[in-house]
């Protein structure tokens, strides 16, 4: 129910597009902690994070010298608020950089900061000016503009390591993206990611939404989870598998509208079944690219849902094993 009711609210602010969740510094050394060698001599930019209180730039400008950076950028857009409780709307957008000079600050203020001429919307010319500047971005961009923040960094060649809804994976050109290997998913999701801040004008909802010990409000959606196309560990372990599919045919029933066995659950995908399967969307999580080939997404043959005499189960994602020898098949059959 509460978690239901977390859900909610971020659908609510989809639609009035506030996309105001701010990210915790705990949840990004959670995340960033397995990439640090992806950082060394790099400039990195944060394109949608206000200098003064994003945790993104402070994570950077902390850990400047440990990661070897050459420069850390935040921008942000006119219509940010300075801190969680009072607002202030600017015309325009602004950023900082940092370079690890004493006299620069891992807090900025309002003084220290640039102006931009423009609002500060990350598909400006004067932000793309940065991107292209920048190596890696690193940020919780707004849920409202995914697929265009998502595009933009595809178009610019950037490395990047984002925040997303797990619907997000479900778009279809996020999804073509996953299934081509040019994107994966990072290593915490759902309650990996232990919260947002929201501003003192979101309403509270059940149990999963909370004030911390220094008064901020924070909410914890269970469906957030990271994007990126920097390499991590866990795309290359193994999905163990113990199950068969030979003996065991009824648990594995196959689809009305495509030549695939369907698998309820990551850890039930059988060792011995060499043809396509629909596994769910939490599969992700798991996928090795070298132990699995992503097929197809949610449709069959029909362009209509996978369905199992008449029933659609919940978004599967068609895979094929690709370590699977024609000798284990042929002795799980007899
Ligand atoms: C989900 S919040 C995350 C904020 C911050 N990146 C963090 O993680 O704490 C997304 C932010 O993007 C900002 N934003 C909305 N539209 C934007 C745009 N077109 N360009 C840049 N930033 C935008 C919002 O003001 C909001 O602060």
């Amino acid at each position: 129910m509460a978690r239901n009711a977390t859900n909610r609210l971020l659908q609510k602010a989809k639609k009035l597009k506030k996309d105001e969740f701010y990210t915790q510094l705990s949840d990004i050394e959670r995340e960033l902690v397995y990439y640090k060698k992806h950082f060394r001599n790099k400039v990195v930019y944060c394109n949608t994070d206000d200098p003064r209180v994003s945790n993104f730039y402070r994570y950077f400008a902390l850990n400047f010298k440990e990661l070897g950076l050459k420069k850390v950028i935040a921008s942000c857009y006119r219509g940010q608020k300075r801190d969680l409780f009072n607002q202030d709307e600017f015309e325009r957008g602004f950023y900082y950089e940092y370079t690890g000079r004493d006299e620069e600050k891992i807090i900025p203020s309002l003084d220290d900061v640039k102006f931009f001429k423009g609002d500060g919307d990350f598909r400006s010319a004067e932000s793309i000016k940065l991107l292209k500047q920048s190596d890696i971005v690193v940020t919780n961009p707004p849920f409202s503009l995914f697929r265009e923040f998502i595009a933009q960094l595809i178009k610019y060649d950037k490395k990047f390591l984002v925040i997303a809804n797990i619907n997000a994976i479900t778009y279809k050109e996020i999804f073509k993206l996953i299934k081509d290997n040019k994107i994966w998913l990072g290593i915490n999701f759902g309650r990996g990611i232990s919260g947002f801040i929201v501003p003192e004008h979101y309403e509270l909802y059940g149990t999963e939404a909370r004030i911390d010990s220094s008064g901020k409000r924070i909410i914890s959606p269970n469906n957030a989870l990271w994007l990126t196309n920097l390499d991590n560990y866990k795309r290359h372990e193994d999905i163990v598998l113990t199950k068969k599919y030979y003996g065991n045919e009824k648990d594995y029933p196959k689809y009305d509208n495509y030549d695939a066995i369907n698998v309820d659950k990551t850890k039930d995908i059988p060792l011995d079944y060499d043809g396509y399967m629909g596994v769910p969307i939490t599969f992700l999580h798991k996928y090795n690219p070298d132990q699995f080939e992503i097929v197809k997404f949610r449709k069959g043959n029909d362009g209509k849902d996978l369905s199992i005499n008449g029933k659609c189960p919940y978004f599967r994602i068609l895979i094929k094993n690709k370590r699977i020898q024609t000798e284990t098949v042929k002795s799980a059959k007899k």
